[in-house]
């Protein structure tokens, strides 16, 4: 299959110096595109900055922003199967970009935010055949939220993990991951290495059924 894997955090500018960010290092989608690489499958990985080497024969793409993510998977969304988003995209960025870097002289400031663009939601219309695989990044609630984000963002499977816990989510080598299929399926994965997350994901979307929606992904009736 050709998979599109978003993977790291973004960059929302303040100033020439400072930016608002989060603690994704990448591994968790760069596990993702070594294993998809690994079994065969054509990979275009779009990574926000991390301190990773690109996977070797996967197609790589650097943005900062999430509206270079966002233009980055429209982009390349056409010529995949299937789309997962691992990256933590940014939810908000300053209202306003200072030109120059902001002098500490000017006193407490108060910085105004507003919401970036959620690419599943806008990608949602492009879906058709493609399988849509999203993370939910949750500290509490977590089979709530992931339900939200399953049927917010119309995917066919979210990857749930609770970034509070210590050996899992942002930075660590594991994951802990409940699997949520758009039918209802549930999965609840132990801790593991990211690369072995990786290949129960990937395990999923190879499954006949998944392969039957993908194939033939340009257009036509929205994925089973
Ligand atoms: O990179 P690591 O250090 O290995 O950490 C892995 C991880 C914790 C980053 C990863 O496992 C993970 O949870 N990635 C998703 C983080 C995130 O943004 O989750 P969310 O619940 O805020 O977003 C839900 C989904 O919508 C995600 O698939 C996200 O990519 C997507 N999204 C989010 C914001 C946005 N503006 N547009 C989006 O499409």
């Amino acid at each position: 299959m050709r998979i599109l894997i978003t993977a790291g955090p973004t960059r929302e500018a303040i100033d020439p110096v400072r930016f608002l960010s989060n603690r994704s290092s990448g591994k968790m989608g760069y596990a993702l595109a070594r294993v998809a690489v690994r079994r065969g499958h054509v990979v275009t990985l779009i990574s926000g900055p991390v301190a990773l080497r690109p996977p070797p024969k996967v197609s790589f793409v650097a943005v900062t922003t999430a509206d270079e993510m966002l233009a980055a998977v429209k982009r390349y969304l056409s010529q995949c199967d299937a789309l997962i988003m691992a990256a933590a995209v940014a939810d908000w960025r300053p209202r306003r970009v200072s030109a120059q870097k902001i002098k500490k002289a000017t006193g407490y400031r108060l910085l105004c935010l507003e919401p970036t663009p959620d690419i599943l939601k806008q990608l949602r219309s492009k879906k058709g055949r493609r399988v849509f695989i999203g993370f939910a990044a949750e500290t509490e609630r977590l089979l709530t939220g992931a339900r939200r984000k399953l049927a917010e963002k119309g995917l066919d499977l979210v990857v749930a993990n609770d970034v509070s816990r210590r050996d899992a989510g942002f930075e660590v080598d594991t994951n802990r991951v409940t699997l949520l299929e758009a039918g209802g399926g549930v999965r609840v994965l132990p801790l593991m290495t990211k690369m072995k997350v990786a290949a129960r994901i990937l395990d999923w979307l190879e499954a006949p059924a998944r392969r039957g929606c993908a194939s033939g992904a340009a257009g036509g009736r929205v994925g089973a």
